[in-house]
């Protein structure tokens, strides 16, 4: 058994504390103080997860930012060496090898390199920029459609559909067809760490879609790209031109973007709402600095929110080509890596009162959205959605609060996603 040399007893923690317990419901609630005693007496520490699969985590922020760019630590499963991997019962995405699967966060250069420099080409700044003002409109519908009630659940009402609607437009999934996906996310995020039949019908429904979608796209082509071309037909331009995209990848490429963009965009939007309502002075700030016209708060806030209470706890796995150290720590070739960017994301070492929150925090180059080359591609687009949607919500519902105590919320507890499960509000209505 590779994986035993790593289950020997740790030696004994230099501080009296004891190793807290990961993965409970107590830490899915709060799981802070866990992450500084890992930083403190254990920052790269072998760990059974939930699943059964061993992997070392990593929670000390110059630790994980060096670990995200390392090029020794791959992203393909195929390099996992674990017993379980054979029979595919790891719970690792891509372990399956499922053709969905070959996509960014799965594969490292060259292949990556050519993929990730297809997609960029099609998913411009000024692509998402131009964007700005669908966003804006979707946020106002959904807002609109509970606005008149007095009351809420933010997840599924507001921060659940405003990303896939977002996503599905920017891919160029025709409006009448939105809804579909909108069922088929929602049985991705239901089943996780449930049954895994929701979860497999739902992928097969969204495989076969896309690549109908890209078929007919593909079909309909215009000889020149027209202004706001969707992104879909962007990457089949781009694949026509030379560079080779097969149609497998293409329907990975427009999954991961789902996939990536979707919960996690739920997550910044939930997570942030809860922060703010529950720090009555930042949000306090924040509202005076938005009836102002102002945007810089707004800015930095969203950035503060990400470090403070990130949509992604883990970054997703990383496999050991070769035996490397990380932080002092001997880590074997085959093992996996985990990085957490939660807790380095309160590193006291780099981030000043790290649990704080503090709305203004100029010096703040968290690990919310990777580091390398890896880096979240979707990253303006999800600061665009953040803005738009917590900026608005603050401003058309200024005495917005929760319906519950915070301690009754619960949070899904999923591995790699941090999130609520519902997030219950009330207002004043508007007429
Ligand atoms: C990668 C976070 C929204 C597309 C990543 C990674 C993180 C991240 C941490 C790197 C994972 C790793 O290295 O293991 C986030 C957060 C978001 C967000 C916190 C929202 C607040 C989006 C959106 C899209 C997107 C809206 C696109 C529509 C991607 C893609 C990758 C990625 C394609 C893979 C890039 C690569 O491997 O080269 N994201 N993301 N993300 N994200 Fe995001």
């Amino acid at each position: 058994d590779q994986s035993a040399p790593h289950d020997a007893p740790a030696p004994a923690p230099a501080t009296p504390a004891p190793a807290p317990d990961l993965f409970t419901w107590e830490f899915a609630a709060n799981p802070y103080p866990a992450y500084a005693w890992l930083r403190e007496n254990a920052p790269v520490r072998w760990t059974r997860l939930p699943s059964g699969v061993g992997a070392w985590l990593v929670t000390r922020y110059g630790d994980a930012r060096q670990a995200l760019a390392d090029q020794r630590l791959s992203k393909n499963p195929a390099h996992h060496d674990e017993p379980a991997h054979a029979k595919g019962k790891t719970g690792i995405p891509g372990e399956r090898k499922a053709e969905l699967m070959t996509h960014l966060l799965n594969i490292d250069p060259p292949d990556h390199t050519r993929l990730r420099r297809l997609v960029s080409k099609a998913f411009t700044p000024r692509r998402v920029a131009e964007f700005a003002p669908r966003v804006q409109e979707l946020t106002d519908d959904l807002i609109g459609r509970f606005a008149g009630r007095g009351s809420a659940d933010l997840i599924h009402e507001f921060a659940f559909p405003l990303p896939i609607y977002a996503i599905c437009d920017l891919l160029g999934v025709p409006r009448e067809d939105q809804d579909d996906f909108r069922d088929w996310a929602g049985m991705m995020i239901r089943h996780q760490g449930g049954p895994r039949g929701g979860v497999a019908r739902s992928v097969k429904m969204m495989r076969g879609y896309l690549s109908e979608l890209i078929h007919r796209k593909r079909e309909a082509l215009p000889a020149e790209p027209t202004p706001g071309e969707d992104l879909i037909s962007g990457l089949i331009r781009a694949s026509d031109h030379g560079e080779h995209l097969t149609e497998n990848e293409a329907a990975a490429m427009a999954f991961i973007l789902l996939f990536a963009g979707f919960e996690t965009t739920v997550n910044l939007i939930g997570n942030g709402a809860l922060a703010l309502l529950t720090h009555p002075e930042q949000r306090a700030r924040l509202q005076r600095s938005l009836a102002a016209g102002e945007r810089d708060l707004l800015a930095t806030g969203v950035e503060e929110l990400l470090r403070f209470d990130g949509p992604v706890e883990l970054a997703t796995w990383r496999f050991a080509t070769g035996p490397l150290t990380l932080g002092g720590q001997d880590i074997a070739a085959g093992d996996p890596v985990l990085v957490v960017l939660a807790a380095a994301d309160r590193d006291p070492e780099r981030f000043a009162d790290p649990d704080t929150l503090d709305l203004s925090r100029s010096d703040n180059q968290h690990l919310g959205y990777g580091h390398g080359i890896h880096y979240c591609l979707g990253a303006p687009l999800a600061r665009l959605e953040g803005q738009s949607a917590l900026g608005t919500l603050l401003t058309r519902l200024p005495d917005l609060r929760l319906a519950v105590e915070p301690a009754e919320l619960r949070w899904r507890g999923g591995l790699i996603m941090r999130g609520l499960r519902t997030l219950p509000v009330e207002f004043t209505p508007l007429q």
